[in-house]
C-alpha cells in the first residue's frame, strides 16, 4: 500500500489521517470512509470522517496562519511553492500509484497529472510574483471637476481563507490549480478532497507540508459530504470557494454567502465537423477527446455534430481508430479503464438504453463488465434522446448528423452546459465566424476541447460555471483590490 516512506506520517493503522494545524491527525469521530477501487470494486483505502468541530478548528488555525502569511514577502511565498513543486515531482510515482487505484486513471496519465501539477505550481509562483508585484497609481484630474491633488494607489490583497473542492477526475491537478493561486496570493487554504482521489490528495498535501508552509495555513479535511459538506461551504470563516464538479456546484452557489465563487460544473462539449474538414484530423481528435480517461473529463468530446454529406466517412474513420483502443486495467496503461463508481456505470448505461430504445445506431456492440464499459460510438442520435443533451462522463460518444452549420450551432447553444466546443474546417474565416456564434466558454479550432495549457483562461457559460480559471485568472480572482488615496493640499492657483 502507498503511504510508506516519506508519507508514513499520513497514515494510522490502515486509515489515512486528515491535515490541520500543520499535523496529520486522527478524527475524534472514530469513523472512516471507505474508498473502493473502481477496477476491482473492492475496498482500497480508508480516510477519516472529520467532524464539524474539526472543521471549525481548521478554519480557526487557517485564519491565524493567514494573517502571518499575508505579510510574508511575495518572493518567499514563491520560493516555498517552488519547493512544494519539486517535492511533488520527486514523488510522482507514489502519488500516481494512488490515482491509479482510487480513480482507475491509466498509469501514464496519472504520472502526467502529477508532473503537470508540479509545473502548474511553479508557473503560478512565477506568475504571482509578476502580477502581484505590480500596482497602479491613478491621479484625480482625469475625472471632470477634479484637480491633481489626489493620488490613488491600487494593489491586490488576499481574500482570507479559500475553500478548494476539486473533483475525482483530477484529484491532484484540479486541487493544485486552486491551492497554488490561493497561496501565492497570500490566502490560507482549506482542501476538501473528493472521496475517490482523497488519498492522492493527502499525498499531495504532504508535499506542501514538507515544503515548510506555516502551520495551519493549509488543511485537508476528509469526510462525508452529509456531515461536513454544507458546513464547510456555508462556514462564515470561508472567504472564497473554488469548486470543480457537477450539479452540486449549483447548490453550493445558492447557499454560499457573499463571497467570490469560482465554479466549473461540466460541459456538453460539441465537436462540429464541416464538409471541408480534414476528416483524419477530426477523427483522431474525436477519439482522443472523447475517450481519453474513458471520457471522464469535463472537456471530453461529448457530442459530434457532423454534416450529413461527410458523416459516413467520418464515422468509419472514428470506428477504425476506436478499434485500436485497449481496454482493461489502469496499471497496464489501457486506454479504456473502469469508470469511477458503479452508479456512474449505471447512469451511462441508462443513457445508452434510452438511445437504443429510441432507434440510434450502435457502431459497436454495447458491453459492460462491472464498472468497465467498452468504448461506444452511437450514430444517428436525435434531439429527443438523452445522449444528445446529457453528459455520459464515460466512454460513449454520440453522433448527430446535421444538414447545416446553423443546425449545429443551434444545438450547441440550446444546451445548458456550455464549457467548450470545437470546430473542424479548413476555412479559417468560417471557423472564426462559427466560434463567434457558439455560446461556450472556449472554442477550439481544429483540435479537441481541452483546459490546458494551464495559464490559458478556462471558463464555462450558463450552467457550466462562474468566473474564469487558468493560473492568471485564478490568482486575480483570489485577491481583492485595495486602494489608498493620498490627499494633497490643493494647488494655490485653484484656491481663487
Ligand atoms: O474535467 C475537467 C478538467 O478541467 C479537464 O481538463 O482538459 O486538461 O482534461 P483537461
Amino acid at each position: 500500500m502507498a503511504g510508506f516512506g516519506i508519507f508514513q506520517d499520513t497514515i494510522d493503522q490502515d486509515v489515512y489521517k486528515y491535515y490541520a494545524d500543520g499535523e496529520w491527525k486522527v478524527s475524534s469521530s472514530g469513523n472512516s470512509v471507505i474508498i473502493l477501487n473502481p477496477s476491482t470494486r473492492q475496498p482500497q483505502y480508508k480516510i477519516q470522517a472529520c467532524t464539524q468541530d474539526e472543521v471549525n478548528k481548521a478554519v480557526q488555525s487557517a485564519k491565524e496562519a493567514q494573517s502571518i502569511w499575508a505579510k510574508t514577502p511575495l518572493w518567499k511565498r514563491a520560493e516555498t511553492l517552488h519547493k512544494a513543486a519539486a517535492i511533488l515531482k520527486e514523488h510522482k510515482e507514489s502519488i500516481a500509484g494512488c490515482i491509479v487505484k482510487e480513480i482507475a486513471k491509466p498509469h501514464k496519465d496519472a504520472i502526467t497529472e502529477v508532473v503537470r501539477s508540479a509545473d502548474l505550481i511553479s508557473y503560478c509562483a512565477e506568475e504571482g510574483v509578476r502580477i502581484l508585484g505590480e500596482g497602479k497609481m491613478l491621479v484625480s484630474d482625469s475625472f471632470p471637476g477634479n484637480e491633481r491633488n489626489k493620488m490613488c494607489l491600487v494593489s491586490k490583497i488576499p481574500l482570507g481563507i479559500v475553500l478548494a473542492i476539486p473533483p475525482f477526475n483530477y484529484p491532484v491537478n484540479l486541487a493544485v490549480s486552486k491551492i497554488a493561486p490561493a497561496l501565492i496570493a497570500g490566502n490560507a487554504l482549506v482542501l476538501k478532497p473528493p472521496t475517490q482521489g482523497a488519498v492522492a490528495g493527502i499525498h499531495m498535501v504532504h508535499c506542501f507540508h514538507l515544503a515548510g508552509f506555516p502551520k495551519g495555513l493549509i488543511s485537508c479535511i476528509t469526510g462525508k459530504g452529509s456531515e461536513i459538506g454544507d458546513f464547510l461551504t456555508m462556514h462564515p470563516g470561508v472567504n472564497c470557494i473554488s469548486f470543480t464538479g457537477g450539479d452540486t456546484g449549483i447548490a453550493i452557489s445558492k447557499k454560499a454567502g457573499m463571497i467570490p465563487l469560482q465554479m466549473e460544473l461540466g460541459g456538453k462539449d460539441v465537436c462540429i465537423v464541416l464538409e471541408d474538414a480534414d476528416l483524419d484530423l477530426a477523427a483522431a481528435n474525436i477519439v482522443k477527446g472523447g475517450f481519453s480517461y474513458s471520457g471522464q473529463r469535463c472537456t471530453a468530446v461529448k457530442l459530434v455534430l457532423v454534416m450529413e454529406t461527410v458523416a459516413d466517412v467520418l464515422v468509419e474513420k472514428v470506428v477504425t481508430l476506436m478499434s485500436k483502443l485497449t481496454i482493461g486495467a489502469p496499471e497496464d496503461d489501457c486506454d479504456i479503464t473502469a469508470v469511477v463508481t458503479e452508479s456512474s456505470a449505471k447512469f451511462i448505461e441508462g443513457l445508452v438504453d434510452d438511445a437504443r430504445v429510441k432507434g440510434a445506431t450502435f457502431c459497436q456492440e454495447y458491453r459492460r463488465e462491472g464498472n468497465l464499459i467498452w468504448p461506444l460510438l452511437v450514430d444517428n442520435v436525435r434531439p429527443d434522446m438523452r445522449l444528445a443533451w446529457e453528459e455520459p462522463f464515460g466512454p460513449v460518444v454520440p453522433v448527430v448528423r446535421i444538414t447545416s452549420v446553423e443546425e449545429g450551432i443551434h444545438h450547441c447553444n440550446a444546451s445548458n452546459l456550455a464549457l467548450q466546443g470545437c470546430v473542424f474546417t479548413r476555412d479559417i474565416n468560417k471557423a472564426i465566424m462559427i466560434s463567434d456564434a457558439m455560446e461556450t466558454g472556449t472554442v477550439q479550432i481544429n483540435s479537441a476541447p481541452s483546459r490546458g495549457p494551464d495559464h490559458f483562461p478556462f471558463q464555462g457559460l450558463r450552467d457550466s460555471g462562474i468566473g474564469s480559471q487558468g493560473i492568471t485568472n485564478s490568482i486575480n480572482m483570489m485577491t481583492k483590490v485595495k486602494t489608498t488615496v493620498i490627499n494633497l493640499p490643493l494647488p494655490s492657483y485653484t484656491m481663487g
